[in-house]
């Protein structure tokens, strides 16, 4: 499908996210160097502000930053190419530890998680997410401009909306996407700031979640929280202060094609390197895990399972591998460094009781991965383990899937990431809550027929192609389209 149309409705397009999709550095001798921070909104996003221009509000990292901007604080991306802008906003250290390590990290995530053990709230946090989101918003306006469509990611901002609309002409549109899942109404009950928190999220148009679960765990929040709202079902908008928000289900995806094509192209030597550095064995089959470091993945359960997979079947020693990639994240949070530990300290037990001269269980790295050797992962991979306790999507399943080009290899998926709504039934569903089944899950994708393993992979790779990276953005930008206000006429006439 063109989503050229759809973007045309618009003047303007503005982005707002927390993490940036290039940080630039100075080396020591003063050359520039640029990297992609990990993730997959600014992977997924790059490519849309690539084709539609614009400008893209995002946190900036620091000194490194500061020397490229102009004195906007605008620098023109990707670098080799540019074709839209990035504008960085800058937070002192102590702003963003409220902000970003305390409110949004601290609270929200594992809110949105599920995992309410984790959930901290300190003194300072709201105020400091608070002014972040005013932050934002402020920056938004100078760049509103005809019918502009604003589009406000995660949940590091969910008072922007309604700040942004106390600030804009009526003509503009602004959405939400909300990335990670959505909590049930006693989990949320638990955010001292329930209300105000919908109350920002209902100033966008349009509020999308991954999948439909979500949305109605949204819509029963508006129910419960917010007395002068009222819910159309049917219609899934929410009426509330004067002005309507459509909420909608429209699962992120990938560019599978290119995903694909660098499989196909890709050259064998790059797994044989990276299987010499890691010490990979050959001729063992392998289990693949690829997370950032996040106790929502459930890593340690894996890890756990996989324990006692050795344990139950004998047969599996020196005969499978697993390799784990982690990418540590947010680490200056207790909760996250005490889970780094965890998770090696499995590692190494399992390691230690079960390897051998010349074969360790788990293959364990923290280091960083091109997309050339995460693809070779993917394409040698027999299965790969998706455990996560919640997740909003889950990009890395539906990357092996691409790269599975030759349709072999087995994708155990948990059923509680926005992926499984999506590629479920056809996958080793794995539930994270059970331990007995995600080691018999994993066991059962080991033994898995060739035969089979093409059938169902076949069937997730067409799922995975046709709901891509452009039919996420053409529906959305579709149902932006729709929603742009007739705000011409105020309610009082
Ligand atoms: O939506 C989840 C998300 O914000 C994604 O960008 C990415 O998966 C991850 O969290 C990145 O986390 P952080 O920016 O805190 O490193």
């Amino acid at each position: 499908r063109d989503w050229e149309t759809p973007l045309d409705s618009f003047d303007t397009l503005v982005v707002l996210s927390n993490r940036q999709p290039y940080r630039h550095t100075r080396d020591a001798d003063g050359s520039l160097a640029v990297d992609r921070p990990t993730g997959g909104l600014t992977a997924a996003l790059d490519p849309v502000c690539q084709r539609a221009g614009g400008t893209w509000i995002a946190w900036g990292d620091g000194d490194g930053d500061r020397q490229v901007v102009d004195e906007n604080d605008r620098v023109d991306v990707p670098p080799t190419d540019p074709s839209y802008t990035l504008e960085r906003v800058w937070i002192d250290d102590d702003l963003a530890d409220t902000y970003y390590s305390g409110y949004s990290n601290r609270l929200l995530w594992p809110i949105c998680h599920g995992a309410v053990d984790e959930a901290k709230i300190r003194p300072g946090d709201y105020d400091g997410y608070r002014r972040v989101n005013e932050r934002f918003a402020e920056r938004v306006v100078p760049h509103v401009s005809g019918e502009s469509l604003i589009w406000v990611q995660d949940y590091h901002f969910a008072l922007v909306p309604a700040m942004i609309r106390e600030r804009v002409p009526p003509s503009t549109t602004i959405g939400q996407f909300w990335h990670v899942p959505w909590p049930k109404p006693e989990t949320f009950s638990r955010v001292p700031q329930a209300r105000a928190l919908l109350d920002g999220l209902l100033g966008a148009d349009v509020l999308s979640f991954h999948v439909r679960r979500f949305a109605d765990r949204f819509l029963t929040c508006v129910e419960y929280f917010l007395d002068d709202a009222s819910v159309d079902w049917d219609a899934s908008v929410v009426s509330y202060d004067g002005s309507d928000t459509q909420v909608v289900a429209v699962p992120l995806g990938i560019d599978a094609d290119e995903h694909a094509r660098r499989s196909q192209n890709l050259d064998d030597g790059v797994y044989e390197t990276l299987s010499a550095e890691l010490s990979i064995p050959d001729g063992t089959l392998l289990g693949l895990g690829v997370d950032r470091l996040d106790y929502a993945k459930g890593i340690e359960e894996r890890l756990e399972a996989i324990e006692t997979l050795f344990e139950r079947r004998p047969r599996w020693r020196e005969s499978v591998t697993f390799v784990q990639t982690t990418t540590p994240s947010r680490t200056d949070i207790p909760a996250y460094a005490a889970y780094g530990k965890r998770v090696r300290r499995v590692v190494d037990r399992v390691n230690e009781r079960f390897g051998t001269d010349s074969w360790q269980p788990i293959v364990y790295t923290e280091s960083y991965l091109t997309r050339d050797q995460l693809t070779a992962l993917y394409r040698n991979a027999d299965c790969l383990l998706v455990t996560s306790l919640a997740d909003g999507m889950n990009l890395v399943s539906k990357e092996f899937v691409a790269a599975s080009v030759d349709e072999t290899g087995v994708l155990c998926l948990s059923d509680q990431t926005g992926a499984h709504d999506a590629l479920g039934d056809v996958a080793n569903t794995i539930d994270p809550t059970d331990r007995e089944s995600v080691w018999r899950t994993i066991d059962d994708a080991l033994r898995m027929p060739v035969r089979e393993q093409r059938v169902r992979m076949r069937t997730l790779r067409a799922r995975t192609a046709e709901r891509s990276l452009s039919w996420w953005m053409s529906t959305l930008f579709e149902t932006f389209a729709a929603a742009t206000p007739d705000r011409s006429i105020s309610p009082q006439g």
